[in-house]
């Protein structure tokens, strides 16, 4: 072969190679939207090699900017800036010979009225995440809260396409969304690669025109003295919109499978009462639940309406309503809510489009108008039902030790403004552990502590841990509740 030649054969080859390895490189996620603001957004998207992107946006499609990223990177991240309120953009995203659609976003409104959406829970059925979403897409929402869990298990790469990025595609691709972490997300790099907030802290805030948005990581510490409580303290009080709305992952009202966490709560719930928030949003749980608003039985107390929405796509479970519950159901859901103003119209849907439930809070001068809060559940008959289930706590059972009976005391402490009463049932089912005495009445007087024994029998067979239904009566109200409070660790 003549040199020449194989100089020429040599290009060839390294073109080919060259036009191989590009096409080669791929979209995997997004583009999606985060850390939308009036004037700003960060368009996201991840490429399977590390290259370079395009990202053209622009009033009108005759009228494009283009900005490279200019970085060897495989999620590229492009801060935007000096756009106009409100008003919709055109946008596309390329690397090399791959390129997204020509879509388009709509920076955060100024003024007037706007629609967000909150759902969460869009972990382990890419189906039923996917239906949710696009059910989302019809109401257009200004962005879209995430109260967490977004995927089975946060340090598993893959599942961020499978159970994510893929079924919520052509939602990211219009709509910004502001996350927070479940525990499923496990604080794990991925979490913060794709939704980490640019403060570098896993909470953060924002305002949309005359409301404000608080966005905790409830699977950090939040008690008292924490930086996170610090800084959550210092966020609300320093607010002086009209409307507040707090989102995070752990339900402090819960009547479904998890319970209330009341360990949160009872950290957290003073601070959001202080400064006046009005609407919780929280997920973990997976149905749908709204409370009444939660006062108090004895004095005046800021009233806060906690929603969860938990049904973005993980599997439903039962709920079973409680004192406080104001509207409750077993179903993929999202809400959709319309700030105008004065008013805020807080609607919740499942994913055939029936509106599954409605609230309209008016907000007018210092307080409430129309009614609300109307009628309220109180904090602390919640509390008093809290001590009962952390008394009932949690334990593991290890059927691997040849243990038969396990003897277990419970500790009961009544409030000071009154006497409680506790039944307590251990619901009897095949393969369960069997607990005696079956059905048992603790008295407490106000104030003080009781205590109640029960033995646990483990027979050949038995799998499965006991259910305790639990009814409580106080002079303020009753509640009752479900819990599992052992799990049985099985033999290997
Ligand atoms: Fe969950
Ligand atoms: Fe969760």
């Amino acid at each position: 072969m003549k040199a020449g030649h194989r100089k020429w054969m040599l290009l060839v080859a390294v073109v080919v190679a060259a036009a191989a390895g590009a096409q080669a490189v791929e979209i995997t996620k997004g583009p999606y939207f985060v850390e939308i603001t009036t004037d700003g957004v960060t368009v996201c998207w991840e490429v399977d090699a590390e290259s370079t992107g395009t990202l053209e946006y622009g009033p009108s499609e005759g009228e494009m900017r283009k900005v490279s990223t200019g970085e060897f990177e495989a999620l590229h991240k492009v801060r935007i800036s000096g756009l106009e309120a409100g008003t919709t953009y055109y946008y596309r995203v390329s690397e090399g010979e791959a390129a997204s659609e020509m879509n388009q976003f709509r920076t955060l409104p100024a003024q007037g009225a706007f629609t967000f959406v909150a759902y969460g829970d869009t972990r382990s059925n890419p189906g039923s995440h996917t239906l949710v979403t696009e059910a989302i897409r019809e109401r257009a929402p200004a962005f879209v809260l995430h109260t967490g869990d977004l995927v089975g298990y946060g340090y598993e790469d893959s599942l961020w396409g499978k159970e994510f990025f893929a079924p919520a595609k052509k939602l990211l691709a219009n709509a910004a969304v502001f996350a927070v972490p479940g525990n499923h997300e496990e604080e794990s790099a991925n979490y913060y690669k794709y939704f980490g907030a640019s403060s570098g802290k896993p909470w953060y805030s924002f305002d949309c025109v005359n409301a404000h948005f608080t966005m905790l990581d409830s699977c950090l510490d939040l008690e008292p003295g924490s930086e996170q409580y610090e800084w959550l303290a210092k966020d609300l009080a320093a607010t002086d919109k009209r409307w507040r709305f707090v989102a995070f992952h752990h339900p402090l009202y819960s009547s479904g499978a998890h319970l209330s966490e009341v360990g949160i709560r009872n950290a957290i719930e003073p601070v959001l009462q202080a400064n006046n928030v009005d609407m919780v949003f929280v997920g973990h749980d997976h149905h749908y639940e709204r409370t009444l608003p939660i006062a108090s039985a004895f004095g005046e107390v800021h009233p806060i309406t906690h929603v969860v929405t938990g049904g973005g796509g993980a599997p439903t479970r039962p709920v079973a309503g409680d004192f406080f519950t104001a509207r409750c159901l077993s179903e993929l859901n999202y809400c959709v809510v319309t700030v105008d103003g004065e008013s805020c119209e807080f609607s919740a849907y499942d994913v055939e489009g029936h509106k599954i439930d409605k609230l309209v809070i008016v907000k007018s001068g210092e307080g409430y108008a129309n009614g609300y809060p109307g009628k309220t559940a109180p904090m602390e008959l919640a509390q008093v039902e809290g001590m009962a289930q952390e008394a009932l706590g949690w334990r593991n059972i290890d059927l691997t030790v040849k243990v038969r009976k396990i003897d277990e005391e419970y500790e009961f402490t009544a409030p000071a403004w009154g006497d409680v009463t506790l039944d307590i049932r251990w619901e009897p089912a095949e393969r369960r552990l069997a607990v005696e005495p079956e059905q048992m009445t603790v008295q407490i007087e106000a104030g003080k502590t009781a205590k109640a024994a029960f033995v646990i029998k483990v027979k050949e067979g038995d799998t499965n841990a006991p259910r305790a239904v639990v009814k409580g009566q106080t002079k303020i109200g009753e509640f009752d509740f479900a819990v599992t409070p052992f799990s049985v660790k099985r033999p290997i």
